[in-house]
């Protein structure tokens, strides 16, 4: 696939095939993900491979919950725009999908967040690349429940930067309109 291709076809997948993502596939987009640049070649990201519908659901479930009291608390909240989808009980935060790795680094480092977003985007377009959809799941991220992250096993002192869905997509949507890029200025010559 040529690059023009790998960015057209990278699209946020919100329709899973019901299909398995082979254990050696998603450790294949891993090993490809880990050649992004980052801060001092330190590579403080870790992955979690979630490849279990049953806890997805659940965490989920639990994700929806704590928002939706967030809401209540605070009706000003940004979240409230996606109150009425989140009180659906059909949505899934994570669309469905058979596959879910969370990038996660550690919770004080400054480049944390900037590391782990820049190997979460190769991790999209090696996926792309081998035929799988992507879709960052930021409501997938927002766990509440000490328990549920104590069954993943979050490490202390470390953070979920980037939920990334994974599965065969059941179709690509066209791309989003991108609005013309915002230059302020052009320094020298132009
Ligand atoms: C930080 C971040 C958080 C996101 N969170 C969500 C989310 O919670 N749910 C969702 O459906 N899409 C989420 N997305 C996907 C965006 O909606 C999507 O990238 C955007 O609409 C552009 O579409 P495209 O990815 O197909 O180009 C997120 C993307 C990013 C980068």
């Amino acid at each position: 696939m040529d690059y023009a291709e790998l960015l057209i076809k990278r699209r946020s997948i919100r329709d899973y095939e019901e299909k398995a993502v082979p254990l050696d596939v998603v450790k294949d987009i891993i090993n490809d993900s880990i050649k992004a640049p980052n801060a001092g070649n330190r590579q403080i990201w870790s992955f979690m491979i979630i490849n279990d519908k049953n806890l997805l659901k659940k965490i989920s479930d639990s994700n929806k919950n704590a928002i939706l009291r967030g809401i209540e608390r605070n009706p000003n909240s940004p979240m409230k725009v996606y109150e009425e989808r989140l009180r659906d009980e059909t949505y899934n935060v994570f669309y469905n999908a058979p596959c879910a790795v969370f990038i996660i680094g550690p919770a004080k480092a400054p480049t944390t967040a900037v590391d782990c977003a820049l190997v979460a985007s190769y991790f999209m377009l090696a996926a792309t690349e081998r035929g799988l959809g992507t879709c960052w799941s930021a409501q997938g991220g927002l766990i509440r429940d000490p328990d549920i992250m104590k069954e993943l096993g979050v490490p202390e002192n470390q953070e979920i930067i980037a939920p990334i869905l994974l599965g065969y997509p059941q179709s690509i949507p066209p791309m989003p309109d991108r609005k013309e890029a915002n230059i302020i200025k052009i320094h020298g010559v132009e």
